[in-house]
C-alpha cells in the first residue's frame, strides 16, 4: 500500500502482485502446465485462467460497482462510467515456451479514457504504473520516455500479425517504411503491454502494432503518455482503443514515423 497512489491503483497493483506469484508458481513448472487452444495460435493456459480469477476477485471486492472486462472471461453485466480492462498474462506464447517476457495488465477507463495502468513483469519483478496527471513510475521511480527524435537512430518494438491474416499486408508496409528509412532496430519482444512499458520507460524508442485488444493497450497507453509520450492509431487518430492499432513514441519521432508513413502509405 502506497500512500502517494489512489485506492484504486493500490487495488490494481495489489491484484496484479497477486496474479503474479500465481503465474511464477505455474512458470516454475512448465513441463505440467495445461494449455488450451482458442484458435489458430490463439492459447491459453492455467496460468491465464488462475490469475484472472484472483484479480477479479480483487478487484470487484473493492469496487463491486465497476464494469470489468477481461480476456478469458469477457465483461460483466454492470453500467459504470468505469470499467476495468484485464489481461492475466499478456505474453502467453513466450510464457509457455519458457521466454520470459510475459506481463500482467490492469488499466482503468472513465467514460471510455484511460485513467490508471498497471504492468507487472513477475519474472523481473519491475512494476511500471501511472494515474493520470501524476506522471509514471517503475518500482517507484519516475520514468520517461527516450528522447530519441529520428527514425534512423530509433529501436522500435512491433508485433507481426500470427492470428489473422488480415493485417499483415498493411503490417508488411510498415515494416518496409520503416525498413526503407533505415531505422535504427526492430525487435519482436512479444508482449505488447510490455513493449509500450519498454516505451514509457525510454528502452524502446517506440513501438507499433495493430490488432490489438483494450486488455493489452489501455494500462501501457496512459503508462506511456504520463511519461512524456504520445499514443495513437498509426493514421495519427486517437481511436486506438478502438481500432487496437497503436503507434507510440515520443512526440518528435512519432511525427517522424507519422511522416513517413503518410508519404508511403496512407
Ligand atoms: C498478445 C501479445 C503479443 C501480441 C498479440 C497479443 P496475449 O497477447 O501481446 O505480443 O502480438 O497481438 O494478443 O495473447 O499473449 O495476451
Ligand atoms: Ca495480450
Ligand atoms: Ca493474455
Amino acid at each position: 500500500m502506497n500512500n502517494n497512489y489512489s485506492p484504486q491503483l493500490n487495488t490494481a497493483i495489489s491484484a496484479a502482485i497477486q496474479a503474479g506469484k500465481i503465474i511464477m508458481r505455474f512458470y516454475s513448472r512448465l513441463e505440467n502446465l495445461k494449455v488450451m487452444s482458442k484458435g489458430h495460435n490463439d492459447y491459453v493456459s492455467e496460468a491465464d485462467q488462475q490469475a484472472e480469477i484472483i484479480i477479479k476477485e480483487t478487484l470487484i471486492k473493492a469496487y463491486p460497482a465497476y464494469k470489468i472486462t477481461a480476456e478469458e472471461s469477457g465483461s460483466n453485466d454492470i453500467e459504470s462510467e468505469y470499467e476495468w480492462f484485464v489481461d492475466p498474462l499478456d505474453g502467453t506464447t513466450n510464457f509457455i515456451h519458457g521466454i520470459p517476457q510475459f506481463a500482467v495488465s490492469i488499466g482503468l477507463c472513465k467514460e471510455g479514457k484511460p485513467v490508471l495502468g498497471v504492468i507487472y513483469d513477475p519474472f523481473k519483478n519491475e512494476l511500471f504504473c501511472a494515474e493520470k496527471g501524476k506522471g509514471a513510475l517503475m518500482n517507484d521511480k519516475k520514468i520517461r520516455v527516450s528522447n530519441c527524435n529520428s527514425v534512423k537512430s530509433a529501436v522500435f518494438g512491433m508485433g507481426i500479425p500470427y492470428r489473422k491474416q488480415d493485417h499483415s499486408g498493411h503490417y508488411i508496409d510498415t515494416l518496409r517504411t520503416l525498413m526503407d528509412a533505415r531505422c535504427g532496430s526492430i525487435r519482436r519482444l512479444g508482449a505488447a503491454a510490455l513493449d509500450l512499458a519498454y516505451v514509457a520507460s525510454g528502452r524502446l524508442d517506440g513501438f507499433w502494432e495493430f490488432n490489438l485488444k483494450p486488455w493489452d493497450i489501455v494500462a501501457g497507453s496512459i503508462i506511456v503518455s504520463e511519461s512524456g509520450g504520445h499514443v495513437s492509431d498509426i493514421e495519427n487518430s486517437e481511436d486506438y482503443l478502438n481500432s487496437g492499432n497503436i503507434l507510440a513514441a515520443n512526440i518528435n519521432l512519432h511525427q517522424d514515423v507519422i511522416a513517413k508513413l503518410k508519404k508511403n502509405l496512407l
